[in-house]
């Protein structure tokens, strides 16, 4: 019976629910799927240049991703992603699966139930499979080449060479360099057929780039070309139809490259040798980081430099909101009277706060700009710089703010901010941002930890499972062991040593003498298991029917409980006893 319970066992573990292979290792047929609990089950290009499969993201968490195969990443969050299908949905490491269905349809589904990502065919299903190829490109096609869907033309905040940049395409940024789901900056074709930068944060969105100070012509951007399509090639020349274009600082080079938009807002080509691990950037839209709009929040500056890079501070009397988030910024520590008398002025130097004017007063001298500030109650400050001209002398400019929003300072930025402040704030009236306390713009790193419900009752089903099946083998072998007893206490029934009201009890059993069970099992010659109290053995009865016969070693009850107890089994089982016999 142990034997036969562990064999049972055994022969369930060696059989999970399994997927199935690909027909080669760069295609995925109709039919076919990759399991996410195989994790070295991936599509491959043919030249090993790209894979494709499920990458983890954080514990039990997975997205279906292509990456650079080369240097080999061990896939513990080293790997070059260049696309993903559900950076915001990632799935359950159990059950989940991306599947090429008879429908021609892909699907991508979590933990064996929802789809989280899907493809609609419109290709043909005459030889329709899913390819990657050397290109980076993952691509669901038919037999004549018609492309249903291509991951080229959904990028996720990658552009890899010879891929089309249009105006139906973007990249965004990921929230961090550790969570890979959509965060705050997108690149991509403005209405006016201008390639632009925007920071879409929760409360607040701007254009940073270019210039949002600037006119496109004066940028030497053309909004003509309603074209839109911008491409790099594998030389690292970018080209755009708004006549925006660059070249890498190793161009001509023969570089594996990818242009990225990293999640600090900044967008970098990178390159490296086929082959060779470290990437380098060979070209970045901005060495200013501080231009990217949102890193700081309201009321406070980014700065920058190479010793400790780009800093948040909060700017005189204010305090920062949340000390794991800068994007929440700081908040003042007063309170503003509308009144213009009780309000001052804080200068601080060569800082400067985007956008936000309620009003923007050229050739105003410092006075005037002061009191256009201080008529209004939700003016914070103001903005105050000289501007040049074509004329011999600069122009003074005033910029009067409701919002002290993207702010930056640099020792080169000619022109200060006045910050309105109420007149009892002992404050010194000229602030250097020395004097604010800085912060680095980091945020605490933390792991997406998918909720585990699936595979809690995956484990759970099992052991339920297991639990039911060792019960079941249980009480079969107890009415194994009833079996062999019934026949015995028949045959003592017989000889008339137990009453009539045990002998209808035992109703339903066949009983053998002890002879014959010896001659039935060739003096109990073939062991078939060992279980609790007793050997069972292989015998072959007088009508030629094959039993498991169990020899007891000892009786632990007495006869009377014992035939009590076969008497309420028997009823209820032994139906079921004969059918497994059987
Ligand atoms: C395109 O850019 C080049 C330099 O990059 C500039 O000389 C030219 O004037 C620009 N064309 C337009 C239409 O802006
Ligand atoms: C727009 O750009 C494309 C690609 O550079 C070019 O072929 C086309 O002639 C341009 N159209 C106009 C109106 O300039
Ligand atoms: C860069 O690419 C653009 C568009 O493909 C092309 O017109 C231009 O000639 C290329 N420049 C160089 C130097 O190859
Ligand atoms: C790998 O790249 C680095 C940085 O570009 C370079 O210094 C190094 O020589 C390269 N190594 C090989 C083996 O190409
Ligand atoms: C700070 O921000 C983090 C991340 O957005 C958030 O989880 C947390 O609750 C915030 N804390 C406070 C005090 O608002
Ligand atoms: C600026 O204002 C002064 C006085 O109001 C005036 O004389 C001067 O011409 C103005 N400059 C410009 C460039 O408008
Ligand atoms: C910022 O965070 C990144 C990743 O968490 C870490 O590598 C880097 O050292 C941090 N920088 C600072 C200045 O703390
Ligand atoms: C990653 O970013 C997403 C989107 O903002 C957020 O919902 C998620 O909680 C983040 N993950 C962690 C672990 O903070």
């Amino acid at each position: 019976m142990g034997s036969f319970f562990s064999l049972l066992v055994l022969f369930l573990t060696i059989s999970p629910p399994h997927s199935c292979s690909p027909t080669s290792q760069n295609t995925l047929s109709i039919g076919f799927s990759l399991s996410v609990e195989d994790l070295d089950h991936l599509l491959i290009s043919p030249k090993g240049k790209f894979s494709a499969g499920f990458y983890p993201v954080g514990n039990n968490a997975y997205c279906f991703a292509i990456w650079f195969t080369q240097p080999s990443c061990s896939r513990d969050r080293d790997c070059v992603l260049v696309w993903m299908a559900n950076r915001d949905v990632p799935v359950n490491g159990r059950l989940s699966k991306l599947s090429l269905l008879k429908t021609g349809n892909l699907v991508l589904t979590d933990a064996g139930r929802s789809p989280v990502w899907s493809v609609t065919n419109t290709a043909s299903l005459f030889s329709l499979r899913l390819e990657l190829y050397d290109s980076g490109n993952l691509v669901l096609h038919d037999l004549n080449g018609i492309i249903s869907w291509q991951s080229f033309d959904s990028p996720t905040d990658t552009l890899l060479p010879q891929q089309l940049f249009t105006r139906n395409t973007q990249l965004i940024s990921s929230r961090s360099s550790w969570n890979f789901s959509t965060g705050f900056y997108k690149f991509y074709f403005d209405n006016d057929n201008v390639l632009r930068l925007l920071y879409d944060g929760p409360e607040i969105s701007s254009v940073f780039w270019p210039d949002p100070g600037s006119l496109p012509w004066e940028e030497q951007r053309s909004t003509y070309n309603s074209s839109r399509i911008a491409m790099l090639d594998s030389l690292g020349n970018f080209s755009s139809t708004d006549n925006f274009t660059f070249f890498s600082a190793d161009y001509g080079e023969k570089l594996q490259r990818r242009l990225k938009l990293d999640f600090d807002g900044n967008l970098r080509l990178y390159s490296r040798e086929e082959g060779n691990g470290s990437w380098v950037i060979s070209w970045q839209l901005s060495s200013q980081p501080c231009i990217v709009h949102g890193i700081c929040g309201p009321n406070s500056v980014c700065s920058y430099d190479h010793r400790s890079g780009r800093m948040c501070s909060c700017i005189p009397g204010h305090n920062i909101v949340n000390h794991t988030d800068w994007s929440y910024g700081c908040e003042p520590e007063f309170k503003l009277s509308c009144s213009s008398s009780d309000a001052i002025f804080l200068k601080l130097r060569h800082v400067e706060f985007y956008g936000y004017d309620f009003g923007f007063y050229p050739n105003t001298t410092f006075d005037e700009c002061r009191n256009k500030c201080l008529q209004r109650c939700d003016c914070k400050g103001f903005q105050f710089k000289f501007i040049k001209h074509d004329h011999p002398s600069d122009i003074p400019y005033c910029f009067a703010k409701t919002l002290l929003l993207n702010g930056q300072r640099s020792p080169n930025f000619e022109g200060d901010l006045y910050l309105k402040v109420p007149k009892e704030r002992q404050l010194s009236d000229d602030w250097t941002v020395d004097e604010f306390n800085s912060f680095i713009c980091n945020s605490t790193h933390n792991v997406i930890e998918l909720e585990r419900k699936y595979v809690i009752n995956h484990k759970a089903w099992s052991v339920k499972f297991l639990l039911w099946f060792a019960i079941g083998v249980g009480v079969f072998e107890i009415l194994g062991i009833i079996l062999v007893w019934a026949l015995l206490l028949r045959n003592q029934l017989n000889r008339g040593e137990i009453t009539q009201g045990y002998v209808q009890a035992a109703t339903g059993f066949k009983r053998f003498t002890y002879a014959a069970l010896k001659k039935a099992t060739r003096n109990f010659k073939e062991e078939i298991g060992k279980g609790a109290g007793g050997i069972v053995y292989k015998g072959k009865l007088s009508d030629d029917r094959v039993a498991a016969i169990k020899r007891l070693n000892e009786a632990h009850q007495g006869e009377a409980e014992f035939l009590a107890e076969v008497s309420t089994i028997g009823k209820v089982n032994h139906m079921n006893l004969i059918d497994m016999w059987g």
